[in-house]
């Protein structure tokens, strides 16, 4: 018999509490906390698939129990509920990766779906996670009896490009991954698996994405265009799985030969999907995203509207990102400070046109954040 999936519902209201439980307990085995510290108890003994979260509780913060979880276990879904959002916390839900985020007073049918999309994903996850490391064993053991004039930085970087290569290939074969979600779902977890090698750029891909998508509505994108979108920040650092792990978290500065390594990296994400059937709109902001707008950015040295429109905006998103994230040489950027930047960097590095968007974007969230 299969086992049901375990939920967590955290609430310190019993009524919202008990009415989750009621929903959901035909199909999941779930347990309740009415603060983060029961929370963190249970998901210290039992394994918990998926937890539904209250953001305001007395106590500790939803955000801290937020924390607390993934820094325990990051393969458990969680969904955030809540009665008062603003742009404020689903930016910080998103940018601590949270499956989904649904506002009190919920909807019954909603939140069912919104459940059993979740944990779809979790075991999704799970089934392409072993599938990589099953590739990734063959692979290394494929390659220790090969050429052993290979350095061993070098021969990681080899066996990984192999290896997306051969789970790519094994995708498109495969008659389960032909859907197109579960292909963007596999895409993002390479890039999940990429960025969970450090802490400073994990979930940059997701929060590259919300930018992103934040942008586009702005510029009034059709919903084509919109998941074009998508799917490039999601990939537009694929290239880097091709790239040797010391230089990718390397905390000093780099020196010339591994800038120039680095700097390969949107070619390298070309050759990865290049194979895929992924429109030409996707590849070119893949390859594109670090051009400049003043045509002294790389691969092509692109200028002003040659620079694709997708990558244009992924840069910006990219951007935003890097300046609102600590990294090991600095603390993360003030709001004004970002906008200095952006300004500056205006018809320079970056599109002017996005960049009044995006200052706009910035300040509607400043409002939400004082
Ligand atoms: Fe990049
Ligand atoms: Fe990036």
């Amino acid at each position: 018999m299969k086992t049901q999936p375990n939920i967590l519902v955290v609430d310190d209201e019993q009524g919202p509490r008990e009415s989750l439980k009621m929903i959901l307990r035909n199909d999941y085995l779930i347990f309740t906390a009415k603060n983060g510290w029961e929370a963190l108890d249970i998901i210290h003994y039992e394994t918990i698939d998926l937890v539904t979260l209250d953001l305001k509780m007395p106590g500790m913060q939803g955000t801290e129990l937020l924390k607390e979880i993934r820094d325990f276990n990051s393969d458990i879904e969680v969904i955030i509920i809540t009665g008062c959002g603003t742009l404020k916390t689903a930016t910080e839900a998103i940018r601590s990766g949270v499956s989904d985020y649904i506002l009190k007073p919920f909807d019954v049918a909603e939140m069912r779906s919104v459940i059993k999309r979740s944990i779809e994903k979790k075991s999704l996850n799970k089934k392409q996670k072993i599938l990589i490391s099953e590739l990734e064993n063959i692979l290394l053991e494929e390659k220790k009896n090969q050429d052993d004039i290979l350095t061993s930085e070098k021969n990681n970087t080899v066996v990984l490009i192999d290896l997306i290569r051969e789970t790519l290939k094994y995708s498109i074969h495969n008659k389960f991954q032909r859907d197109d979600t579960y292909y963007l779902e596999f895409i993002k977890v390479l890039a999940n698996t990429l960025e969970g090698q450090d802490r400073y750029t994990r979930g940059h891909s997701d929060r590259v994405n919300y930018y992103s998508n934040l942008i586009a509505q702005k510029l009034l994108f059709t919903s084509h265009e919109i998941e074009e979108l998508q799917i490039a920040a999601f990939l537009h650092d694929i290239g880097k799985l091709g790239i040797a792990k010391d230089i990718l978290v390397k905390e000093d500065e780099l020196t010339d030969t591994e800038r120039h390594i680095l700097r390969q990296h949107p070619e390298k994400g070309v050759e990865l999907i290049g194979p895929l059937r992924v429109s030409p709109n996707i590849i070119a902001a893949v390859r594109n995203h670090h051009e400049s707008f003043d045509g002294s950015g790389y691969p092509d040295h692109l200028k002003g509207e040659e620079i694709p429109m997708l990558a244009r905006i992924i840069a910006v998103a990219d951007t935003v990102d890097a300046m609102k994230s600590e990294r090991p040489y600095r603390k993360d950027l003030s709001m004004d400070e970002i906008k200095g930047e952006f300004k500056r960097a205006s018809g320079i590095q970056f599109d002017p046109m996005l960049i009044k968007i995006i200052l706009q974007i910035l300040d509607e969230e400043k409002n939400f954040i004082s």
